[in-house]
Parts: C-alpha cells; sequence; structure tokens
C-alpha cells in the first residue's frame, strides 16, 4: 500500500522517532511513535450508529456489528428472567461461556456424562449436582434454552437421544455451524418447531472467560438457522452478550462453518505448519545450525513480526523493515500467493463438499481416538523444528513449557 495517506503516516512516524532518545529509537519506539500519529493521520472508518448497533465499512463493504452495549445488565437478567440456559457439555466453550452467563445472573445449569471428567470439572467450578449441575437428558429437560456444547462429533453422535427432548418452545443453540450444516453427515436435524440460533465466539473458551473477566469480551459470529418466534435474532444478540461477546458479527451457519474448518487448515494451523516446516528444511539441507533456522523460520515470526503485523498491519510491516527486506519480500510474496492459491482453492472445495467433514467425524468418533491422535501429535513433537524450539524458547527470560 503506498497511498499518500500512509506515505505521510509514515514520514509522520519517521519524525516522531528521530525526535526521541536515541536510547528509545528502537523499531519498538517507531511503533510507539507510529501510535502516537496514527490517530491523527488515520482517516476515520465511515460508521453509522443505531444506539450501539453500528454499520461499519470494512473495505468498502457494509456489515452490521452489534455490541454489548445494547444490553446493559438489568435488561439482559429481564430478557431472560423466564429462561433456563441448559449448557450441554462443559468442554473449553462450556467452561467459558457457562461461567459468564452465571457471572452475568443469567439461570444457568450444566448437563454432563454423570461422573465423567466433565462432571468434575463442573463441580470444581461450583456447579452443585442436583442444583445446577445434571446428567444430560435431565438438564435439557429443565432448560429452554439448550446450548449444545459437546464435541462436534459427540453432538453428532448423541443426536438421536437428545432430538427427542428438544420440544417446542425450547430455542437450540449451537457454537458452531459444522452439525446442521453437514446434516448429511452428521445426521443432525433440528425439529422443525424450535428456534435454531448460533453465537459462535471467535477464540478458544478460556480467551471467552478472561477477556470477560478482564471487562473487554470477545467477538463473536452469530448466525440463525430456524426463526419461528420471530425473535431469533433478538435472542440469538442477547444470549451472545450473555455468554460474554464485546462485539458480534452477522453471519449464516454456513459461512460460519466454512469459513472456520478453511482458516484453521488454512494459514491459523495447517498452512502455517506446513510453511514454517518447508522454509526450515530448506535452511537445514542449506548447512544452516537448527537454531538458525529455528530463529529464521519460527522465533522471529513469532516474537517480533507477528504481533507487529496483528497490531498495525502488514503495510506498516513493509514500511518499518529493512530496505533489503522490504524489496525481498515485495518480489516474493507473489510468488507464495500464485503457488498457494490453488492449495486454498482444493482446501475451501474439500470444506465445502463435505469431506473434511466426514473425516474429522470419522477421525473423532474412533474409539481409538485419543491414543491415535497422541501419536500424531508425539510425531510432531518428535520433528527437528520443534525440538529445536524447544531449546530456543528455553532462553527467553519469561521462559515457561506447559505445565510449569
Ligand atoms: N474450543 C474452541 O476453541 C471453540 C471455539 C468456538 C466454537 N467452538 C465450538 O463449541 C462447541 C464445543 O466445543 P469445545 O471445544 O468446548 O468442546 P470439546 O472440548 O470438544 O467437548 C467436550 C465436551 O463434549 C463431551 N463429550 C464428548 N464425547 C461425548 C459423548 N460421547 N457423550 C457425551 N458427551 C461427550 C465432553 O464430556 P466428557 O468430559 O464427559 O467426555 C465435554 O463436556 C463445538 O461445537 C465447537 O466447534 C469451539
Amino acid at each position: 500500500m503506498s497511498s499518500l495517506a500512509s506515505r505521510s503516516l509514515r514520514q509522520a512516524a519517521r519524525t516522531a522517532v528521530r525526535a526521541l532518545p536515541k536510547a528509545q529509537a528502537a523499531p519498538f519506539s517507531l511503533l510507539a511513535a507510529r501510535a502516537a500519529v496514527a490517530s491523527r493521520a488515520t482517516p476515520t472508518p465511515s460508521t453509522t450508529f443505531t444506539r450501539g448497533v453500528k454499520t461499519l465499512d470494512f473495505a468498502g463493504e457494509k456489515e452490521v456489528v452489534y455490541e454489548r452495549s445494547d444490553w446493559p445488565l438489568p435488561k439482559l437478567q429481564e430478557y431472560f428472567k423466564n429462561d433456563t440456559l441448559a449448557l450441554i457439555g462443559y468442554g473449553s466453550q462450556g467452561h467459558g461461556q457457562g461461567l459468564n452467563a452465571r457471572d452475568n445472573g443469567l439461570n444457568v445449569i450444566v448437563g454432563v456424562r454423570k461422573d465423567g471428567e466433565s462432571w468434575r470439572q463442573a463441580m470444581e467450578d461450583g456447579w452443585v449436582p442436583g442444583e445446577t449441575l445434571f446428567p444430560i437428558e435431565e438438564a435439557i429437560n429443565r432448560g429452554t434454552i439448550i446450548m449444545n456444547l459437546l464435541s462436534d462429533a459427540a453432538q453428532s453422535m448423541t443426536w438421536p437421544e437428545i432430538s427427542p427432548l428438544i420440544t417446542k418452545g425450547k430455542t437450540l443453540y449451537f457454537s458452531h455451524g459444522f452439525s446442521v450444516v453437514f446434516k448429511e453427515d452428521t445426521k443432525v436435524i433440528p425439529p422443525t418447531d424450535v428456534d435454531v440460533i448460533l453465537v459462535a465466539p471467535k477464540g478458544s473458551g478460556r480467551t471467552v472467560r478472561t477477556l470477560f473477566k478482564e471487562g473487554r469480551g470477545i467477538n463473536s459470529s452469530i448466525a440463525i438457522f430456524q426463526d419461528v418466534t420471530g425473535q431469533a435474532k433478538e435472542k440469538a444478540i442477547a444470549l451472545g452478550v450473555g455468554i460474554g461477546s464485546g462485539y458480534m458479527y452477522e453471519t449464516t451457519f454456513e459461512k460460519e462453518v466454512y469459513s472456520d474448518l478453511y482458516g484453521e487448515r488454512g494459514v491459523l494451523m495447517g498452512g502455517i505448519q506446513g510453511m514454517f516446516l518447508a522454509q526450515y528444511k530448506v535452511l537445514r539441507a542449506n548447512g544452516h545450525s537448527p537454531s538458525e533456522a529455528f530463529n529464521e523460520t519460527v522465533e522471529e515470526a513469532t516474537q517480533s513480526l507477528f504481533p507487529l503485523i496483528g497490531q498495525y498491519g502488514m503495510d506498516y510491516m513493509y514500511g518499518a523493515c529493512s530496505t533489503t527486506a522490504r524489496r525481498g519480500a515485495l518480489d516474493w510474496a507473489p510468488v507464495f500467493e500464485k503457488a498457494n492459491l490453488p492449495v486454498f482453492e482444493k482446501l475451501y472445495q474439500s470444506v465445502k463438499d463435505g469431506t473434511e467433514t466426514r473425516k474429522s467425524l470419522e477421525f473423532n468418533s474412533r474409539k481409538t481416538y485419543r491414543e491415535d491422535l497422541a501419536k500424531e501429535l508425539e510425531e510432531i513433537n518428535n520433528q527437528e523444528i520443534w525440538r529445536a524450539g524447544k531449546t530456543v524458547r528455553s532462553l527467553r527470560p519469561d521462559h515457561k513449557e506447559e505445565g510449569q
């Protein structure tokens, strides 16, 4: 990006950096300086407000964003005063969403397999057997809003028992479009006389909880699959706020599940592991040491560049790096784009035609699921790149490996 606005922004940042005392004029000072001028130089995005609801211009496309500020606690509690939120499943999302809704003063109960790991975990978090913690079927019978937060494979496996309990007047809630969209494979076909809604937090359940406790709130997607009462959308927004969302974007069940499965297989996880590995292997094959190959591939990316890209964008990164790095990165980006485009197209197709869902259901429903997964993760753990990474990480002053 080389618009006049961004050029003058960069110029202003450089001037601000030059004005700083020498000791501060490191790359991070450049950042701080840019932040200081950004508020003046960045054009304000065009925004239309209707109370907390905003229409925002995302790169030329207008989208509606729903905000927590429209739902102060007394209004939220009044709205759900006759409801019982029955959270079915207490994994990462059950934990985060359940505790947030409870702290928001809503009437929440948890339904999980009696005496399983989740039952134990729920008791640890203060859910009381017979009062707020029940076996799955009993919780569904007691609930008016049934929040299906079982693992996606378990949603499919348990559907024959759960489905008849979702009676008229109840609301069926998901945090992923998976089960409903791929119904040919999951066999999850909601009853036709209930509202079916989705609130999908854009992050792990642990983050749903920590952001709530910090008073911030996670961003979530909301969607409506079936609206029999005419209230489905309002309920989805209110539930989004109830479980701890700060902002909510509107989508459909299909788009939510397609983008989610695609993203995690692509740049978020699968793509990045493949890219790291390919770059590392070529460095090693050309005689670079494991530490050098790791530092140049993973450490610098995760510790320095990715946070900057996250905070200020890619154009900023190009502007803030050395002229040598900039020239090469500008030249090679289109080469990588061209090489990767067919892979991403193939991946999207594989998500859309259900191949990814079938693979996931098959694998995650195996009796040997835990052992099979452990074997594959051990393989990654044993890859030279990640073994080298352990030693590199141990040198960080704030080093802590998981479990420490
Ligand atoms: N995790 C995320 O980052 C995330 C983010 C956004 C949306 N979501 C969506 O949120 C939903 C819940 O995900 P999650 O990650 O929180 O859940 P999870 O950890 O995958 O699921 C755990 C729950 O499923 C139960 N379960 C597993 N197999 C079962 C079976 N055969 N019968 C009964 N219960 C069974 C477990 O109970 P036991 O302890 O008794 O085995 C546990 O309570 C999913 O739709 C997921 O796609 C997840």
